[in-house]
């Protein structure tokens, strides 16, 4: 989605917010663009459709110095990804503004403008927040006040960063529904989106909240919060080694992430088990306490997020007791929901900045104090600072680490790790775990990362399965239990960044239609553990045989089922079945990889989609 870089400092910057954007790069936007106040105190500005590699072109063949500016990559809402578009926006030769979000009344407000007498060069939304800023500056003479007055006019959701060529020594900023963190440098400060844009140049950060405004300039920074009072917001030293934004020695981030999975699923479980159990206390000190209240729970959440989530249905039912719903974000948010008692709003997101899965926690949280509330909110997620977690009561961290692909792999995987932790705190508090199963688990638990590197180890053979696929244009992925989920994921993961028509079904539906499309075209995928329900797959594969349809098995070495005419095995190690949707989706992600790099598509971009969805 979008991203926003700023820079006041003593130096030129047009480097910095170049290198700025080019790390944020990795959330998806279809334009991109700067600008300075140059020598002479005049605004001058990039803008360029495609990638920033554009923008640094115009930047090399008509250079731009300053020592204050804006960047921006733009991910199209309002208007088509065209120059006239893209970020940053003028008033005149007065203000430029950089925005990320939506502004839902923009259509009266610029009308409101145009009878003032401006006019307007673009479709976007953007457009109008700038007029306005440059209205109110006519009235008050002040950028600071001309931006608090003009947000109250906002509805929507926007991080902002406006620069005025009158005040040229600052830059403000203000967000409400879009993340935004101020980078502190030594004479020198910051403004972006997300930290990841700000490495290069500094590892102090000050995080703003909801409503804050603030006004930076190169040796302070003054912030005020919603209701206008100033405050003093926390600054974090962030420790996260730099080379995190590095693909080393692999051809794309997507790859790095995968092979990362044993590491980071070590990590997470870091701290969090004891000999034989689960620490409740890993959710939070007053986590034991409320885990004893909870008698059902909600999960909401989108896209891969919502695969985990789907997972643990299978798991909090089956092996805690617990009665579990799941939901993508933006149906939950918009639906009449009947609440039943006690129940725990768990919200999972890599980000913790989707748009959707941020407005159900807030609607789940509204319902405080009625007849209909939840007990409590738990967020599940990659990114500490990130709003989810500061708005929740409780949070269990993945610990992932920046994850810079768009298609999710390490981020699921101790999203399920998580939430198997979950299970089993839950399930022990309330007494419905099989005697046994706790440690059993725990243990299993502490050999995945091994196993997982078992897996990463079959890369080579499932690079040669890849070959057979990569000139199909449809898929079928089946799956029984919780491997109907993790074919749910294969499926997303495929279509995601080889553009292949992939869709999920459980086995047992394949005869109630999707067995109609089955034909030698149509490549079948199958994750088949060894378990009570082997057998049973066994059937549906052969009704796919059948009908000259190509079989693809991720098979346990256990579970009997031989490479044949049409069918291609591929035998897994053998692991205890609650943990085998972990493993099983580590072959599904090598498969769509290494498919999608021989279409030879934009592997770690892939078209249309973006990282962090920050609008609706
Ligand atoms: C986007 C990303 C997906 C991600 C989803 C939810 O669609 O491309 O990879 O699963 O958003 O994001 P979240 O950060 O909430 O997990």
């Amino acid at each position: 989605m979008c991203g926003i870089v700023g820079a006041v400092a003593e130096r030129n910057i047009a480097a910095i917010l170049v290198e700025g954007l080019k790390r944020l790069e990795y959330r998806g936007y279809d334009s991109a663009g700067l600008a300075l106040i140059d020598a002479h105190g005049a605004l001058r500005r990039h803008r360029r459709p495609g990638k920033v590699s554009g923008l640094e072109q115009a930047l090399a063949e008509e250079p731009l110095s300053g020592r204050v500016g804006i960047a921006h990559t733009r991910w199209a809402t309002h208007g088509a990804p065209c120059e006239r578009n893209a970020h940053p926006h003028f008033s005149g030769d007065d203000l430029a503004l950089v925005h990320n979000g939506i502004i839902e009344n923009h259509a009266p407000l610029r009308e409101r403008l145009r009878g003032l007498g401006y006019t307007f060069t673009s479709d976007t939304d953007t457009e109008v927040v700038v007029h306005l800023i440059h209205h109110k500056l006519k009235e008050l003479g002040d950028l600071t006040a001309a931006l608090k007055s003009a947000v109250a006019e906002l509805h929507g959701a926007y991080g902002l960063a406006v620069v005025s060529r009158h005040q040229p020594d600052r830059l403000l900023a203000t967000r409400s529904g879009s993340p935004l963190v101020v980078g502190l440098g030594i004479g020198e400060n910051f403004i972006a989106s997300d930290q990841m844009a700000l490495r290069q140049v500094t590892d102090r950060f000050m995080y703003l909240e909801e409503g804050d405004v603030a006004e930076i300039q190169r040796d302070r920074v003054q912030v005020w919060d919603a209701a206008g009072a100033p405050v003093t917001r926390e600054v974090v030293q962030y420790h996260e080694g730099a080379e995190a934004a590095d693909k080393g020695e692999y051809r794309h981030f997507m790859l790095k992430e995968i092979h990362e999975q044993p590491k980071v699923v070590q990590r997470t479980l870091e701290g969090r088990l004891g000999s034989d159990h689960v620490l409740a206390q890993a959710f939070g000190p007053q986590a034991a306490e409320l885990f004893a209240r909870v008698r059902n729970v909600q999960i909401v959440a989108c896209g891969t997020s919502y695969h985990a989530g789907l997972v643990a249905r299978y798991w909090l039912e089956g092996l805690a007791g617990i009665p579990c719903q799941v939901e993508v974000a933006s149906e939950f948010r918009y639906r009449q929901v009947v609440v039943p008692a006690d129940t725990l709003f768990v919200s999972i997101s890599q980000s913790g900045e989707t748009a959707d899965t941020l407005a159900a926690l807030r609607n789940a949280k509204a319902r405080q104090g009625s007849g209909h509330a939840y007990l409590s909110s738990l967020a599940i997620c990659n990114v500490g600072t990130s709003s989810l977690v500061r708005e929740s009561d409780l949070t269990l961290l993945t610990q992932a680490g920046p994850e810079i692909g768009v298609a999710s792999t390490k981020a699921f995987t101790t999203q399920l790790v998580s939430l198997l932790l979950l299970t089993l705190a839950l399930g022990r508090v309330h007494g419905t775990l099989a005697d046994g199963l706790e440690a059993r688990l725990v243990d299993e638990l502490r050999r995945l990362p091994s196993r997982l590197g078992e897996a990463l180890a079959m890369d080579k053979t499932i690079e040669k399965v890849a070959e057979f696929f990569a000139d199909k244009h449809h898929s079928l992925f089946l799956g029984r239990g919780t491997q109907y989920p993790v074919a749910m994921e294969g499926a997303l993961k495929l279509k995601e960044i080889s553009y292949i028509h992939a869709e999920a079904y459980p086995a047992g539906e394949l005869k109630h239609g999707p067995l109609a499309l089955v034909d030698a075209d149509m490549p079948v995928i199958t994750v088949a553990p060894n378990n009570e329900l082997v057998e049973k797959l066994k059937s549906n594969l052969q009704e796919v045989r059948a009908r000259g349809g190509e079989l693809i098995v991720f098979a346990d070495r256990e579970a009997d089922i031989e490479n044949g005419e049409g069918t291609q095995v591929v035998a897994m190690p053998h692991i205890d079945d609650v943990l085998a949707p972990i493993l099983y989706t580590v072959p599904l992600q090598l498969l769509s990889y290494h498919v999608a790099v021989l279409r030879g598509t934009d592997v770690d971009q892939p078209r249309n989609l973006a990282k962090s969805v920050t609008v609706e």
